[in-house]
């Protein structure tokens, strides 16, 4: 059973890993975090050590309590086999390597060897299948996806994600720590994308759509989705924050997935960006210019233009959301408290679109379908029915 007492395992000290060994620590765990690179191992040291120190200064954390949190985390680097050892004593592992699943299987593979038989194996992956972790190791029903979003010690959301082969206790335990965690989880069928990475698509793929097409440039659109739409952060904004490169790999990704579904076709401009290196602000270039000195392009404040851009992607992504319903992926609840919990989006998509009206929302997909003639426009059925049947989207 995973308690307080439970050794937390995070392999991979990255962005990801070294967030959630904090959030493990500061729950009381003993964590133990390792990382093949010295280099990722010192930084999460040092990362882990500054924030300790914000908390006391802000007056969060007294001295004692974050020395206590520091001196509950083990710092292992090196070469798999003293990696892998570090791993014995943990009931809860947890990877946060590079996203490439014969790496993540490799590890698995090699973990299984020296764990405990009761621990469990979770994969903080944004991408891949579960079902496929789970199927190279030779007990595939101890792994589960735990996913976490970026950062993971502020962002309140965890999708946890069995796979066909996951021992239901299993994710019911990992689903239960979690919670003890702090987070808010939610469960999601191991599907392309999960919930979040799914139903966020046409934020970006439908905002590169009206950019491709001229019908407004990105600050325009980005001006448009923050001051109409509500949202913190608009597209092209937030693909620089990302980074170019792992926003169209997640895009590229989900596209391949989903056996080339026209909903989910990557953007050319984005590839573009891409292969000329203009990553974001990571390389001070991307859909916007971050080098001293550059000029900051002005939007079109043109509020009719404005309001159609966010009716055109909200149509999208009240449909994604409506359409994960029909697939099942999540129930209609974790699907809105996923996108406000992991995102921010300042409301779920399924009350939005009862706000907006199903019937709208199916206006606005069947006028793009008909104009475009493309299957990225197809309404979901369920949106179809639940017009036709007067109800509403949140159940
Ligand atoms: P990162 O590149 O910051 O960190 C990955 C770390 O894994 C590096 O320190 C690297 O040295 C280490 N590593 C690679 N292969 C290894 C191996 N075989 N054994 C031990 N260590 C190894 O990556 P990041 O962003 O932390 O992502 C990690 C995982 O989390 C990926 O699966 C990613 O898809 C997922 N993820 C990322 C999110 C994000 O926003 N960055 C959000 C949610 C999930």
């Amino acid at each position: 059973m995973l308690n307080s007492e439970t050794v937390v395992g995070v392999i991979g000290a990255g962005a990801m890993g070294a967030g959630i060994a904090q959030v493990a620590a500061q729950k009381g765990h003993q964590v133990v975090i390792a990382d093949a690179m010295a280099a990722s191992v010192a930084r999460a040291k040092d990362g882990h050590t500054r924030a300790m120190a914000r908390e006391v200064e802000k007056g969060r954390l007294t001295r004692e309590v974050a020395d206590a949190v520091l001196s509950r985390i083990t710092y292992v680097d090196g070469v798999s086999l003293e990696l892998i050892g570090a791993m014995r004593a943990c009931g809860f592992i947890i990877e946060a390597i590079v996203e490439d699943l014969s790496a993540k299987q490799t590890l698995f593979r090699t973990l299984e060897r020296v764990i405990d038989s009761g621990a469990v194996l979770a994969s903080n992956t944004s991408s891949l299948s579960i079902a496929a972790l789970a199927g190279a190791c030779s007990h595939p029903e101890r792994v589960v996806g735990v996913h976490f979003f970026n950062p993971a010690t502020l962002m309140p959301l965890v999708e946890i994600i069995p796979a066909i082969t996951t021992r239901g206790d299993v994710a019911l335990q990992a689903r239960a720590l979690m919670d003890t965690w702090g987070k808010v989880t939610v469960v999601a069928a191991d599907t392309p994308g999960f919930i979040v990475n799914r139903v966020a698509r046409p934020f970006y793929s439908e905002a590169l759509r009206v950019y491709e097409e001229g019908l407004a440039d990105a600050a325009t659109i980005d001006w448009a989705m923050r001051e109409l739409g509500g949202f913190k952060m608009g597209p092209f904004e937030l693909m620089d924050l990302i980074g170019n490169d792992v926003n169209f790999a997640v895009t590229s990704s989900v596209f391949e997935a989903m056996f080339y579904d026209g909903r989910y076709r990557p953007a050319n401009t984005q590839r573009r960006l891409v292969e000329a290196g203009l990553l974001g602000r990571k390389t001070k270039r991307g859909y916007y210019d971050y080098r001293e000195g550059a000029v900051v392009p002005e939007a079109n404040k043109d509020s009719a233009l404005g309001q159609q851009i966010v009716d055109r992607v909200l149509a999208m992504l009240v449909n994604q959301a409506v359409d994960a319903v029909h697939q099942q992926v999540a129930s209609p609840a974790d699907i809105d408290l996923s996108m406000t919990k992991g995102v921010n989006y300042p409301k779920g998509l399924l009350a939005w679109g009862d706000e907006i009206g199903a019937a709208v929302v199916l206006e606005r997909l069947d006028a793009l379908h008909a104009e475009y003639l493309e299957e990225r426009y197809r309404p979901s059925p369920l949106l179809r029915k639940t017009v036709r049947d007067g109800g509403r989207l949140l159940t």
